[in-house]
């Protein structure tokens, strides 16, 4: 991570979009794409991704995203249409737990930001396994909402709030820091891990990210703090941010592996 002098004001250092956007590249290149390959980007969204793979898979491969949400299908297949990639890249609305597709038949997979909301992560992770070719990689990122954390005197406030929206807030909060346990039980082989910090210097989008509008109201509601507590934090961080300090940083865990090939039997 770099420091930029004089950069203060920028939108760019107030979210650490130039980090994301390196974790991402990282996840695509441990993709080991080449030429003429047919991927899969599992929980796609709306297209980020898959457009970027694009580019990777040359004029002869195909990029499929899979997500729940047909809104999140349709904005990615119109984000594909008019970037005029409607033949190569395509998106469709899927069951993630019971993908669309054959055996084997990606040379490639990859899932992002998708763990920290599911109820059964290991069913997911086969699911992906089952669909990537033997000698295929299968890539895995996800926030380890527990590694968030947000500068201010409150820290024992801070502690609750933040333990609260990891554990309340999203079915898998901590996904990310259990990816490579979950990974290496797996089966896969060559695993290799990497963990990506990214920072947020605006109280802003920083409460969006943290969704902590809602932490909040859900964390006074379940007594984790009274009125009082609530009041102390939000001060605090609205005389942090009125300084132009408000500071939130945390982790991006990646983790990928290479499905086997089959064992032979031999008599
Ligand atoms: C944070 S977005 C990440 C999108 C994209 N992978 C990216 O990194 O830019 C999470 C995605 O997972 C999908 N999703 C969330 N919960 C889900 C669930 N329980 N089952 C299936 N998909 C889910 C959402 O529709 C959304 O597109």
């Amino acid at each position: 991570m770099r420091y930029y002098k004089n950069a203060v004001d920028t939108g760019y250092v107030q979210t650490s979009t130039r980090l994301i956007q390196q974790a991402k590249q990282r996840s695509y290149a441990a993709m080991h794409i080449e030429p003429g390959q047919k991927v899969l980007d599992v929980g796609c969204g709306p297209a980020i991704d898959t457009v970027s793979l694009a580019m990777m898979v040359g004029t002869t491969g195909q990029v499929v995203g899979v997500d729940a949400d047909p809104a999140q299908v349709a904005e990615a297949n119109q984000r594909a249409a008019q970037l005029g990639l409607g033949s190569k890249v395509r998106h469709q609305q899927s069951d993630i737990y019971i993908l669309p597709f054959a055996d084997n038949e990606f040379d490639a997979v990859r899932c992002e930001r998708l763990f920290q909301n599911l109820d059964y992560p290991e069913r997911m992770l086969q699911e992906m396994i089952r669909v990537t070719r033997p000698g295929g990689w299968v890539v895995i990122m996800d926030t380890d909402w527990g590694s968030i954390s947000i500068d201010t005197p409150e820290v024992e406030i801070e502690r609750r709030l933040i333990r609260f929206h990891a554990e309340h807030n999203l079915r898998n909060g901590y996904a990310g820091r259990q990816l490579y346990r979950l990974i290496k039980r797996s089966g896969l082989t060559d695993i290799a891990i990497d963990v990506f910090p990214t920072f947020i210097a605006s109280l802003a989008i920083g409460r969006q990210v943290v969704r902590l509008d809602e932490t909040e109201k859900a964390a006074l509601a379940a007594g984790i703090i009274n009125e009082i507590e609530l009041s102390r934090w939000r001060a605090a961080l609205e005389q942090l941010d009125s300084e132009g300090v408000f500071f939130l940083n945390g982790n991006m865990v990646m983790v990928y592996g290479i499905k086997p090939y089959p064992v032979t039997s031999h008599h």
